[in-house]
């Protein structure tokens, strides 16, 4: 008996085949059908046997096997002591949930039990797939791949857009054509590293894009292969080092999620639904988030040194010009006068801070901003009395040199014990001082997971450990830095509310970063911060106005010594954080578009189609004799519009001229960018 399974969304729609003898088969994944729109009959009957084929034809399912007719990439591989490597599905039962459902497999001969949740968020226009697979024979089974989730993409899917970079340079879109072959990165660096962020957008005919990203903070693997009816077959899951899994008898193993959706507004329509998508998944305090405070990070203004006296001066010409959060940055803690020691000894500083942090933490609160820690739990220095103590803590392979990055090594999160010293420590000073934010940084890859690989319980311990703190102290908001954004990932964005976006703070390097961080992640979380002329990272030199108006995309922040600002700076600097506050409720809740214009211009736009802010910038002078026109094509055809910007006049303007014929520019320099506000009149 063939069934058909749907989930509808208010974009999207999933279509299964399912039958109780083998693993559903896709049927649809797209945009929205209407509701009649279903199969004429079984896939089966539309395929006539091609020559030299089997007689049991194998189309894409929830989980292709191997060994038993499907040729293409499998969800599973795994055995039992060389044997019982051979997959099919034998059963399958659907358990209705809410927004979807559970499919219920079994191979009776592996002696394997899957179930694979699928809930569509009738919302947010996200499929959320997981997958967890019971080892039912008596001998444990190896695994060495379990994919998260398999799905279509259609025969005109044309081009895969993923993001490499690296530290400093996050969020390079890599372009690649999609043909009769196989598309594959794989990230072994232990978290979600610069160099591979953990999802991809796939652009087809038409206009339609379709977009997925893995929920997890370690090692993974994407995959898109050409498959024999034309479709493409998109795969994610962790990359598991070899002997990482083995199930024991009745063992389980369940994946991280992975989030699907698919836009006919193209890689836009991609980016809104999993900025919805995950603004589900923040946790904030109280339950909503508050308007996202302007920051004051003391990293690239003293770096190391700190000094008491200066830092309070620093928080009262904070205070002064509207910032809201001062957050103090590596250095504060136990002989950490350089990166060469000390991570693991989290107590303050005795001859920087012979009080301890409390007269600065109360200064800062006295002066109304919120006071926030940065703090690197996952690391030790071997020069650390936590080294000292335990050694046996820091993750290593017997007989094999300790590979430090940045001076340090990495702890070993799976152990209780590593996680309770750490929770202790810090915890104290949480109950001891106002701290109302954690900057939690990981500054390395994590080379040498132990004598029997560990990335996976490392990235799971280090969830625990967040949650613990989540639990313990649920007033306190979490930032979550790798290095700037070595983990940015839905995985993590479960356990914190901000992401450093890269450490890379030039603000013509942060147009492209931001852009690209935008496609999978929502603006509010993405912090921004305004650094120091020349950028300490690149070099080079911006305007005020320029580093100011790009970090007004995201969640602003401040990241120099603001003392030595003369004063023509510290005047726009304070005008950027009034227009900041300004526009950050219109910024953080609506939805987010990324485009382009003529010319070299690109532009940001925030809110909803009846009131945006747009962000144009300008990073190369214009070529052209007169400023091209922009166009907005999300505004409303037949309504009246006030253009309301700092240059031009305020005017009035119908959505559809704006929209078809463009917005008139002022002329606009190298390096420059303009804020307009849309309303409707
Ligand atoms: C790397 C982070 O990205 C920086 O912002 C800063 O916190 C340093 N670590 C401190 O060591």
């Amino acid at each position: 008996m063939t069934d058909y399974i749907r989930l509808d969304s208010v974009g999207c729609t999933a279509i299964w085949e399912t039958r109780p003898d083998e693993a559903p088969l896709w049927r649809y994944w797209g945009p929205r059908l209407a509701e009649d729109a279903m199969p004429a009959g079984q896939l089966r009957d539309t395929r006539p046997e091609p020559s030299f084929s089997l007689h049991f034809d194998q189309p894409l399912s929830v989980f292709p096997g191997v060994g038993l007719g499907w040729f293409g990439q499998t969800a599973l591989l795994a055995h039992r002591n060389g044997g019982d490597w051979a997959h099919a599905i034998t059963s399958c039962a659907v358990e209705p949930v809410s927004n979807g459902v559970v499919f219920h497999l079994t191979d009776e001969i592996a002696a394997l039990t899957i179930s694979i949740r699928a809930v569509l968020d009738p919302e947010t226009d996200v499929l959320t797939l997981s997958t967890s697979l019971r080892n039912d024979g008596d001998a444990p089974l190896d695994v060495q791949w379990l994919a998260a989730g398999n799905i279509p993409l259609p025969d005109d899917a044309q081009m895969v857009r993923s993001y490499g970079g690296r530290h400093n340079g996050e969020f390079v879109p890599i372009e690649d054509r999609l043909s009769r072959s196989l598309w594959r990165r794989e990230n072994r660096r232990g978290l979600t590293s610069h160099d591979c962020f953990p999802g991809a957008v796939v652009e087809c005919a038409g206009g339609v894009a379709y977009g997925a990203q893995l929920a997890w903070s370690g090692n993974h693997v994407q995959q898109i292969e050409w498959l024999d009816d034309g479709r493409w077959h998109w795969q994610m899951g962790e990359w598991l080092a070899p002997g990482e899994v083995r199930l024991g008898s009745g063992e389980t193993i369940s994946t991280p999620e992975l989030l699907a959706t698919c836009s006919g507004e193209g890689a836009n329509g991609v980016a809104w639904a999993f900025h919805r998508a995950i603004r589900k998944h923040i946790g904030w305090p109280g339950g909503r988030m508050k308007p996202r405070p302007v920051h004051l990070n003391t990293w690239e203004g003293f770096y190391f040194d700190h000094d008491l006296d200066a830092l309070k001066e620093l928080a009262a010409a904070a205070a002064a010009i509207g910032v809201e959060r001062f957050v103090l940055d590596d250095g504060w803690f136990q002989g950490r006068n350089d990166d060469s020691s000390s991570l693991g000894d989290w107590w303050p500083d005795a001859d920087k801070y012979p009080d301890g942090l409390e007269p600065l933490a109360s200064h800062v609160v006295g002066l109304g901003m919120e006071f926030g820690l940065w703090v690197e739990p996952e690391m030790v220095n071997p020069e650390s009395e936590l080294f000292r103590a335990h050694p046996d803590w820091a993750m290593q392979i017997a007989g094999r040199p300790l590979l430090a990055a940045r001076n340090q090594l990495v702890l070993d999160m799976g152990r209780q014990d590593v996680r309770d010293y750490l929770f202790e420590q810090i915890s104290a000073l949480l109950r001891a001082l106002p701290i109302s934010y954690l900057k939690w940084d990981h500054n390395r890859d994590l080379a040498h997971a132990g004598n029997s690989p560990r990335y996976r319980s490392q990235v799971l311990g280090a969830y625990a450990l967040f949650q613990r703190f989540r639990a313990a102290f649920p007033d306190v908001e979490i930032e979550a830095c790798a290095g700037g954004g070595g983990r940015i990932d839905a995985g993590i964005a479960a356990h914190t509310h901000r992401f450093w976006t890269s450490d890379n703070i030039d603000a013509v390097s942060r147009v492209s970063i931001q852009r690209g961080y935008l496609q999978f992640m929502p603006p509010e979380l993405m912090g921004s911060h305004v650094g120091a002329s020349p950028a300490h990272s690149t070099g080079r030199s911006q305007s005020m106005r320029f580093r100011s108006g790009v970090a007004r995309a995201g969640h602003y922040g401040i990241e120099l010594d603001l003392r030595k600002l003369g004063e023509k700076d510290l005047a726009r600097l304070s005008a950027g954080i009034t227009a900041y506050k300004q526009s950050r409720d219109l910024v953080h809740n609506g939805r987010c578009w990324r485009g382009e214009g003529a010319d070299g211009i690109s532009w940001l736009a925030f809110g909803d189609p009846s009131d945006l802010m747009i962000q144009i910038i300008r990073i190369s002078p214009q070529t052209l004799r007169f400023a091209p026109q922009l166009r907005l094509p999300m505004l409303l055809d037949d309504r009246l519009y006030t253009i309301e910007t700092e240059r031009q006049p305020t005017i009035t303007q119908y959505g559809g001229w704006l929209a078809k014929s463009g917005l008139s520019l002022p002329p606009m320099k190298g390096e420059d960018v303009l804020w307009v506000h849309l309303s409707l009149a």
